[in-house]
């Protein structure tokens, strides 16, 4: 038997505009994680269980355009291992669905990670990203591969669409409380949203890119320097373009204005919006407090986890 992890994920700056080919920072967030399982089974065949999703199935019986077909089949072309194999491969998850915390990325690279080392070629780290960005377009349309990238090498980065990956270098660790809304947001709408409202008026969108842009670059400065108040500040400031870009909403709005009047140093959505995630920044002696707050008011759940 093999079995894989891979963690969650937050977007700290720049969703969105990144789509555009704008920086954007995220880092990994290990207290979720997608494992897999694979095991040789005693049936032909490539046997799912996933029972997160209540799905049971050979794989020749999904459609190609499943995502977990989709990274399977891509992983085993890559591998050039035929798809006359004898597996059972076992999924489960603790990132919730559609929540902007990037089941769908950890998912895949779980997959990939798990069945290539079961077959005796565990594929190298930018082979793992690869695949799991041609997965991610079928979860999201038209991903920058951010999600894929974080989750694949596990640290905080600093990422454009299309370049090699940059580490970040964290001055000083600092905390984030992250707020589930508990309503479920596919990032694919929201992309499409976005796309809508960027064709329709290319100028001013772009202009608000450029924004976010801009905000993403002086955060990674404020990360390397260690400056938790400026951070914060940035937050702020990406939340409303964030909003101007209609990709809020009253419950992430709610819980954002929560964690600011309870001590948080900054907070924002994280990842695509209309639901899912929020996240704020905090001194650590404040963090209990806020996500005490945040569940008082709605959150579904919250996390603490720390970005170093
Ligand atoms: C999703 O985590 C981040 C978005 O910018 C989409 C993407 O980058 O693919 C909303």
């Amino acid at each position: 038997m093999t079995t894989a992890s891979a963690p969650g994920k937050i977007i700290l700056f720049g969703e969105h505009a990144v789509v555009y080919g704008r920086p954007a920072i995220a880092a990994p967030v290990t207290q979720v994680h997608a494992d897999v399982e694979v095991k040789d089974s005693p049936q032909h065949g490539i046997w799912i269980d996933a029972p997160d999703i209540s799905l049971q199935a050979e794989l020749t019986t999904l459609p190609r355009s499943h995502p977990l077909s989709a990274i399977i089949i891509s992983t085993l072309n890559t591998l050039g291992v035929a798809s006359r194999l004898s597996l059972a491969i076992h999924i489960h998850s603790s990132i919730p669905v559609a929540s902007g915390l990037g089941s769908g990325a950890a998912v895949s690279v779980a997959i990939v990670r798990a069945l290539s080392a079961h077959l005796g070629h565990p594929l190298a780290d930018d082979q793992v990203n690869e695949l799991a960005y041609g997965t991610e377009r079928l979860y999201h349309g038209t991903p920058s591969g951010i999600d894929n990238t974080v989750i694949t090498y596990a640290c905080p980065v600093y990422f454009v669409k299309g370049r090699t990956i940059e580490t970040l270098l964290v001055g000083a660790p600092f905390t984030i409380v992250i707020g589930d809304t508990g309503i479920p947001a596919p990032t694919k709408e929201s992309v499409a949203d976005v796309r809508r409202l960027w064709q329709a008026d290319l100028a001013r969108w772009e202009k608000v890119f450029d924004d976010v842009g801009e905000l993403a670059r002086r955060a990674r400065q404020a990360i390397e320097m260690g400056d938790a108040t400026l951070l914060g500040e940035l937050m702020d400031l990406n939340h409303e373009l964030l909003q101007s870009l209609t990709v809020s909403n009253p419950d992430l709005d709610r819980l954002v204005h929560v964690a600011l009047i309870t001590g948080a140093l900054g907070a924002k959505l994280s990842g695509g919006g209309r639901g899912g995630n929020m996240i704020a920044l905090v001194k650590p002696d404040r963090a209990e407090i806020v996500a005490n707050a945040l569940r008082t008011v709605g959150a579904k759940n919250t996390i603490i986890t720390t970005i170093k």
